[in-house]
């Protein structure tokens, strides 16, 4: 089965063609990250009118390079929900006339259950039951991938996203956007003790997450030192930061593991690509004994490939669309 899979909820305009779940024939990837680098971050007006301008030449592209017509199509997924509400309209809106005009079958995918496909394309002999630590830009969650559309929510960020939190610091450090990427580099080589910063507890609620204190005391840190016009030690700090953010992760991902007996465990989404992340993952899942799946780096941010490859298995389960699908800007992953 041959799904048309359109991405829009963010700042990527993507089109892929996925066969059966797990083979990509094409994705087509329009990035506005240049055009959102001079705000210093998303501008939703801009990322919807980018996304208009871009999707019909996104999916002629994706059939191009597929080889294919748009007769060979067998059904058309678009993100739904979570997203920017005025991007994530245009990519339905398209989808839908898609739909529509081929007589095809429409399949609505919420954009973190794509994220976790992505590791369905990397790990073609993975399947559920699993356990998922998904963490972008908008969303930090762990979520009990029970069956291919059947998901619990475990635990999630009490305010701020993991991705937020990086694209925050590196704003105020002017080392770009999005700058989960650049603080990584950044880190490299720099000493992740040597700054001290907190680490969250949500009392009674052990698998949830708080970015926002971390955010502050970085933010203090960076601002402290310029009024007193020392020099931060930026790999130092880096590292320092991108430690705490993998310490409010891993710990959890492993006590969520162990209260539900999962032995597999996967990461999903733009903060997976954290080579910090995800080499504490590795060295956590290596301790305990648990199969780790990461997806390819390619794969972590947003790409419609993914939104192909959870849409078969939505289809699958019958959460096919009529024409009357709309669009949303929160939606939880296991309604
Ligand atoms: O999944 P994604 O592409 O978009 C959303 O669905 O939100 O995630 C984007 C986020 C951004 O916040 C970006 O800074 C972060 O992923 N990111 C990283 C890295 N690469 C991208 N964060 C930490 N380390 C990285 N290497």
């Amino acid at each position: 089965m041959k799904i048309l899979a359109v991405e829009s909820s963010c700042d990527e305009t993507a089109v892929a063609i996925v066969e059966d779940g797990r083979r990509v024939l094409s994705d087509a990837v329009a990035s506005q990250i240049e055009m959102h680098t001079i705000y210093g971050g998303v501008v939703p007006e801009i990322a919807s009118r980018k996304h208009l301008e871009a999707i019909c030449l996104m999916a002629d592209q994706a059939l191009e390079q597929a080889g294919l017509e748009r007769r060979d199509l067998d059904a058309v997924a678009c993100t739904y929900a979570p997203g920017l509400i005025g991007a994530v309209l245009v990519g339905v809106n398209f989808a839908k006339s898609v739909a529509y005009a081929l007589n095809l079958p429409l399949i609505p995918v919420h954009h973190i259950r794509g994220h976790i496909a992505a590791n369905y394309i990397t790990h073609p002999a993975l399947e559920p039951p699993f356990l998922c630590l998904c963490v972008s830009g908008g969303n930090t969650m762990i979520v009990d991938v029970q069956d291919y559309t059947r998901m619990e929510l475990l635990g999630a960020t009490r305010d701020d996203a993991a991705g937020e939190c990086f694209d925050k610091v590196a704003r105020v450090l002017g080392i770009g956007y999005p700058g989960g990427g650049p603080m990584d580099r950044l880190a490299q080589g720099g000493d992740e003790k040597k700054y001290p910063l907190p680490r969250s507890k949500v009392d009674g609620a052990p698998l949830d997450m708080s970015f926002s204190g971390l955010k502050t005391a970085a933010l203090n840190t960076i601002h402290n030192a310029s009024q007193k016009g020392e020099a931060l030690d930026l790999p130092s700090f880096a590292a320092s930061f991108g430690q705490a953010v993998s310490d409010e992760l891993v710990p959890r991902v492993l006590q969520a593991a162990q209260m539900t007996g999962r032995r597999r465990i996967a990461a999903a989404g733009g903060v997976s690509a954290n080579s910090r992340i995800r080499g504490d993952l590795q060295r956590m899942c290596a301790l305990h004994g648990y199969e780790l799946y990461l997806p390819e780096l390619k794969l972590c941010g947003d790409n419609g490939a993914m939104i192909g490859a959870q849409g078969y298995y939505e289809y699958l389960a019958g959460h096919v669309a009529d024409s009357t699908l709309n669009g949303y800007a929160g939606r939880r992953i296991d309604e």
